[in-house]
C-alpha cells in the first residue's frame, strides 16, 4: 500500500520512486494499492501514480481532499473489472451506497476542476507560511510538497506536546499513532485554517516555546 502525496508528511514520490515501488510489487506478485486522494494538491511537483508502472494495481480516489468534500462520503477505486466486482461486494455490505445527493455533487465537482486550482494555490500559500514559521521555530521537517499537512519533529513526546498546546489554543495531531518512530512529530493541517489563523497559531507556539 502506497500513499502519494502523503498524509501526514506531504511528501510526493518522485517518478523513479513510484516506478521502483511498482517494480517491487510486480516482481513479488503483490497487488499494489495506491491511495492518491491528494493527487491534485501538489506544490511545484508532478504527481506520479505508481500504478502507471504495473497492471497488478488499484488506485483509490475520493472527492474528500481534491474537492474539499470530506463530509459527502464519495470515493472510488480504479481497478480491473474482476477486482471492482469483488470490491463492490464489500462496499455493498459496508456502506450500501453514498446518498444520491452526494453522488450528484461529486459528478458536478469532477466535471470542472477550476475550483481545485483555486484551492490548491491557496493551500500553497498556507504551506509557504507554515514552512517559514516552522523554520523560525528551528523544527526539523520534510518539506510538504503536496496534500494539506506538515509533520515537524518537536523534540518532545507528541501526546504531551499536543495536549499542552491545545490548552493554549493550538490544535495539532500527535505523531505517535502514525507509527512509534513518529512519537516526537506532530501533524499540522493547513486544509481548513486560514493564513491569519495559522499566523495566530504559530504566534502562540513561538510564545510558548
Ligand atoms: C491518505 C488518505 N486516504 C484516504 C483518506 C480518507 O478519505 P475519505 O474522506 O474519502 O474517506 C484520507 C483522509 O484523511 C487520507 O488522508
Amino acid at each position: 500500500m502506497v500513499n502519494t502525496p502523503s498524509n501526514p508528511t506531504g511528501r510526493v514520490l518522485e517518478k523513479h520512486q513510484s516506478k521502483q515501488i511498482a517494480e517491487v510489487a510486480e516482481n513479488s506478485d503483490t497487488l499494489l494499492v495506491s491511495d492518491e486522494v491528494y493527487h491534485r494538491l501538489t506544490f511545484g511537483k508532478t504527481h506520479y501514480s505508481p500504478p502507471a508502472f504495473t497492471d497488478n494495481s488499484v488506485i483509490i480516489g475520493s472527492v474528500s481532499k481534491n474537492h474539499a468534500m470530506t463530509g459527502w462520503r464519495v470515493g472510488w477505486v480504479i481497478a480491473d473489472e474482476d477486482a471492482v466486482t469483488e470490491f463492490a461486494k464489500a462496499s455493498r455490505a459496508l456502506t450500501a451506497s453514498p446518498p444520491k445527493i452526494s453522488q450528484q455533487a461529486a459528478i458536478e465537482a469532477l466535471e470542472d476542476y477550476s475550483h481545485v486550482e483555486e484551492m490548491r494555490s491557496e493551500y500553497e500559500k498556507r504551506r509557504d507560511l507554515v514552512v517559514e514559521r516552522m523554520n523560525r521555530l528551528d523544527w526539523d521537517f520534510v518539506l510538504p510538497e503536496g496534500a494539506i499537512y506538515a509533520f515537524p519533529e518537536v523534540g518532545r513526546d507528541s501526546w504531551d506536546f499536543c495536549l499542552e498546546m491545545v490548552e493554549k489554543g493550538v490544535a495539532m495531531v500527535p505523531g505517535e499513532p502514525f507509527g512509534p518512530e513518529s512519537n516526537q512529530n506532530v501533524r499540522i493541517c493547513f486544509g481548513a485554517a486560514t493564513v491569519k489563523e495559522l499566523e495566530k497559531g504559530f504566534d502562540i507556539l513561538e510564545e510558548e516555546l
